[in-house]
C-alpha cells in the first residue's frame, strides 16, 4: 500500500510505504452529527431488543420504568404529539389568586398561555401575577381582574 507523508504545513515530502497520515477531520454539521448520534441510538437499541431475555419479568417491569419515564419526560417538554398544545391559547382562570388555580395559572403560563386571571380577592391576584412574572412569564401576557363566581351579574362583567 502506497501513501503519503505530509510535513505540518502540508506539503508533501516523500513517497513511502505503509505510513499513516493523520488527515485533518472536518467537522461534522449539526444535522451530521446528530443523525450519526441517532443511528448509533438506534443500533444500541436493536442491539438491545435482539439480545433481551423477554421471558423475564424483570425486563418488563424496567421497560415499563423507562417508558413510563419517556412518557412522562415527552408531556414535561411538550413532545408528546397526542396531547394538546395550549400554545397562545387563551386561558380565563378563577380563583387564580392562590392554592389551585394559582398553581394551575404557573403552569399554563409555562405552556405559552395568554392568561385572564380572575378570583375575588384582588390583593392575592397582584401576588399571582408577581409570582408568575418571576417565573419568566411575560406581564403582557398575564390580564387579571375581580371576579366574585357566586354572583352571576359579576361572571357576565368578567366575560365582557
Ligand atoms: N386543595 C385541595 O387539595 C383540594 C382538593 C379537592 C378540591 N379542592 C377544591 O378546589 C378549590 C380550590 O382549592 P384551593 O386549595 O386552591 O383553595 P384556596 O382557598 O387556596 O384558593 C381558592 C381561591 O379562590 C378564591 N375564591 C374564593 N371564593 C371565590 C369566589 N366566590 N369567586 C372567585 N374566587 C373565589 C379565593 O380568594 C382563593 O384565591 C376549592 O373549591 C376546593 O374545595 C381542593
Amino acid at each position: 500500500m502506497q501513501s503519503i507523508v505530509s510535513d505540518t504545513v502540508g506539503s508533501v515530502v516523500s513517497d513511502v510505504t505503509n505510513v499513516i497520515v493523520p488527515v485533518p477531520r472536518k467537522p461534522l454539521s449539526k444535522r451530521a452529527a446528530f443523525l450519526m448520534f441517532a443511528k448509533r441510538i438506534l443500533y444500541k437499541l436493536i442491539n438491545f431488543l435482539k439480545t433481551t431475555n423477554w421471558k423475564s419479568a424483570k425486563t418488563w417491569i424496567v421497560s415499563a420504568m423507562i417508558a413510563r419515564a419517556l412518557y412522562v419526560a415527552m408531556n414535561e417538554y411538550g413532545w408528546n404529539p397526542f396531547k394538546k398544545i395550549f400554545k397562545d391559547d387563551h386561558v380565563f382562570l378563577t380563583g387564580a389568586g392562590g392554592g389551585i388555580g394559582r398553581l394551575v395559572a404557573i403552569r399554563l403560563g409555562k405552556m405559552g398561555c395568554k392568561l385572564s386571571l380572575s378570583d375575588i380577592n384582588m390583593a392575592a391576584l397582584e401576588e399571582t401575577k408577581q409570582v408568575l412574572i418571576n417565573e419568566g412569564i411575560p406581564a403582557a401576557s398575564i390580564n387579571i381582574f375581580t371576579c366574585d363566581v357566586s354572583k352571576r351579574v359579576s361572571i357576565t362583567e368578567a366575560a365582557l
